[in-house]
């Protein structure tokens, strides 16, 4: 079994990160969402990954190389326009053949990996196996029905009116009918070859799709606010690890990990937190659910609830939440006209404070 990784298209609800990097490299607990797409591929003993890229190749390719960090061997594809998750399959043949192919949206994220998606394919040999999960709002992804077998009989991409609950998860098995059926559809209203239309060309030829149903968590990362709660899940699973500098004059509660390099002073870090090798946080407050990249620099500030990328500067300012910010973005406060002051004074005090 061979897997097809997509990390082509645009990211344009992620703008303006994705301006200039692939949101599929946004850091997540400090990996990229890349970088768990790769490590379930590997655990269910897939080793020839291709990896289908657009405009951001470059920086994709940076960032993995040949797979080996991986365990992995990567085949670069290049998509010149993002014509649809079909589409790329369609430009992918060489690379597949005939094998089956687990194909992997670069861009989610399903939390204890595959390997039970995997071993539903292996059972059953549908044409194509794809995994589903229920949602409160399905018109956003692709929506199925399922017979009484739990088979699938009907598959529409992001329908006004969902006649189910239950979404696809971007991760999907094929065997070698997909070439056939890819091969026949026409381009969608949103001018894309649409994955759905080529599973329910299977169906309508009389191949069978297979289900599996999580109900485990995934997120799809389209905008800031699926990244800011993909990172508070996975920072949950973080231990506590002290592996750079932390003076006496700092606290850190609970779930935080300090990495090789990073200094902490004057500080109080309040877990789940990671902080990035030689990152200096100094006379500042980190609360949970931050990350902060390596070669960042917090001071004098309030930070939480955010996601900070390498190099960024955060300097001076009081708080800052529910935020990401890109690497070597600086953040810092400006020239104040008015001050209020909090004080809590004991009876007969005398201060001075600036008019
Ligand atoms: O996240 C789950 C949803 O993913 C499914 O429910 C939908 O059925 C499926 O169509 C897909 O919908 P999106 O609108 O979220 O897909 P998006 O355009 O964000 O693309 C998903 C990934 O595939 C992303 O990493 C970019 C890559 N891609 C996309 C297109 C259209 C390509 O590599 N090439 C393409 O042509």
């Amino acid at each position: 079994m061979k897997a097809l990784v997509l990390v082509g298209g645009i990211g344009s609800r992620l703008r303006p990160i994705t301006h200039t990097s692939a949101k599929q490299l946004i850091p997540v607990a400090n990996r990229s969402v890349l970088a768990y797409v790769l490590d379930s591929l590997k655990e269910v003993g897939i080793t020839e990954v291709g990896i289908v890229v657009g405009t951001t190749a470059a920086e994709i390719q940076a960032a993995v190389g040949d797979g080996a960090q991986f365990g992995l061997d990567v085949t670069y594809i290049m998509q010149d326009v993002p014509r649809g998750l079909a589409d790329a399959v369609l430009i992918s043949r060489d690379f597949l053949g005939d094998d089956d192919f687990v194909m992997y949206l670069g861009d989610n994220y399903v939390v204890d990996g595959i390997v039970d998606f995997v071993a539903d394919f292996r059972r059953d040999s549908p044409a194509a196996q794809v995994m589903l999960a229920q949602v409160a709002d399905p018109r956003a992804f692709g929506v199925a029905e399922l017979d009484a077998d739990g088979r699938v009989t009907a598959l529409v991409e992001k329908p006004q009116d969902p006649r189910s609950d239950l979404a696809v998860v971007g991760v999907y098995i094929f065997g070698p009918q997909v070439h056939e059926a890819v091969a026949h559809i026409v381009p969608s209203w949103r001018n894309e070859l649409e994955i759905t239309d080529a599973m329910q060309w299977l169906i309508d030829h009389g191949s069978a799709v297979g289900a599996t149903v999580i109900d485990r968590y995934w997120k799809d990362a389209g905008n800031v606010t699926d990244m800011l709660e993909m990172n508070r899940h996975l920072l949950e699973t973080l231990e506590r690890r002290v592996d750079g500098e932390v003076d006496e004059a700092s606290e850190l509660v609970g779930r935080v990990v300090v990495e090789a390099g990073a200094k902490i002073t004057g500080s109080r870090i309040v877990g789940p937190v990671v902080i990035g090798p030689d990152t200096v946080v100094q006379d500042s407050y980190i609360g949970p659910f931050t990350s902060v990249e390596g070669n960042c620099r917090v001071a004098h500030s309030e930070l939480q609830y955010s996601i900070v990328m390498r190099g960024a500067s955060i300097e001076g300012v009081a708080r800052v939440e529910n935020s990401l910010i890109g690497r070597d973005s600086e953040v810092n406060a400006a020239p104040r006209t008015s001050t209020a002051h909090c004080l809590v004074l004991g009876d007969h005090s005398r201060v001075q404070v600036a008019g």
